[in-house]
């Protein structure tokens, strides 16, 4: 499968959306749609990656992410190691280049890294002779996250350019709402952002969105409705009066869903606060919700990203998409 068709993504490192085209986002979801199709299949294993060794180093807790790049790497054949921050030297007051450096001498062939500070995963991708992969850094990007959306989308409703996507709740925080926000621009879609002031970043006029504060406003005749979480993690201070108060103006139920297009689908990146951000009955409501979905298309993606980018370990330029080089 993969083999056969013509791949031109340039990339070692996969450190956010942006920097990517296009054609290259095109490619990326192309090669995932074939990765469904394997696993959905008995089989779901080859062994493009055979040899390889992989490991996911995540200094924040994961479900989705931590698994997916898991299964990812190990249907495609390659060993799969997996550190976390509270198992490994970090612990001890070992740096994390001095980490770095340390799995550097292991020969790895891909670094999955996710970190709660915004830059680190880029500053690691310069000490690392492999290829990096950014899982998540601080508020940031969140890249995989970005695509395994936009495959979702793409395969709903055939398309992304043209549609309206609304992104709702803790965009201050999100490194999901980052990189989708960058992705759906460069494919076509109209984003609009729906927060209150205090969970907005200010810089939201020249990231290409609509901002709304008003969710009834703001869903009107939407094709996507997108949920976060409440990052509490990554608040210093009260943003909400309360999550009482929040979910009645920014929680997403049936009336505020009304607003919006009769098919217009649910999105969440998960982990899902329940009555805090979204309705449970919604998030379950197997005609609207896509969330479960999303996870499935999660694992596709990463096998593609990870196909994509072990074709460049050898000849390619040393940095990728926003780590400032080819
Ligand atoms: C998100 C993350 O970690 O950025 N989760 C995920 O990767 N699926 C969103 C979140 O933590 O709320």
């Amino acid at each position: 499968m993969s083999d056969i068709s013509p791949h031109n993504f340039p990339f070692r490192h996969l450190l956010g959306i942006g920097g990517l085209s296009p054609s290259e986002i095109t490619e990326i979801l192309d090669l995932s749609d074939e990765y469904v199709a394997q696993n959905r299949q008995v089989d779901k294993k080859r062994s493009i990656l055979r040899g390889r060794t992989q490991i996911n180093l995540f200094f924040e807790t994961s479900t989705r992410t931590r698994t997916s790049f898991e299964l990812a790497g190990k249907r495609l054949g390659a060993d799969v190691i997996n550190m976390t921050a509270t198992a490994s030297a970090i612990k001890k007051g070992e740096t994390l280049i001095d980490t770095a450096a340390t799995l550097n001498a292991m020969h790895p062939d891909a670094l999955v890294v996710r970190h709660p500070h915004s830059g680190a995963v880029a500053l690691l991708s310069q000490k690392m002779d492999c290829s990096v992969i950014n899982a998540g850094d601080g508020s940031h990007e969140h890249p995989t996250q970005a695509l395994l959306d936009a495959l979702t989308i793409r395969r709903r409703l055939g398309r992304l350019h043209g549609l309206t996507v609304a992104i709702c709740g803790d965009i201050l925080h999100s490194r999901v709402a980052r990189s989708n926000i960058m992705l759906l621009n460069i494919m076509g879609a109209h984003v609009r952002a729906i927060a209150p002031p205090t969970l907005l970043p200010g810089t939201m006029d020249r990231m290409g969105v609509e901002v709304f504060h008003d969710m009834t406003e703001g869903l009107r005749d939407v094709d996507i409705v997108m949920m976060l979480r409440l990052q509490n993690e990554r608040m210093n201070g009260a943003y909400v009066p309360s999550t009482r108060e929040y979910y009645h103006f920014f929680g997403l139920d049936q009336s505020k869903l009304a607003k919006a297009k009769p098919e217009a689908l649910i999105m969440h990146p998960g982990p899902m606060n329940r009555g805090v951000e979204i309705d449970s009955e919604l998030a379950d409501d197997i005609n609207r919700s896509v969330i479960r979905e999303q996870v499935e298309m999660g694992v596709a993606v990463r096998m593609a990203v990870l196909d994509l980018i072990s074709r460049q370990t050898s000849n390619q330029p040393p940095v990728g998409p926003d780590g400032g080089g080819a």
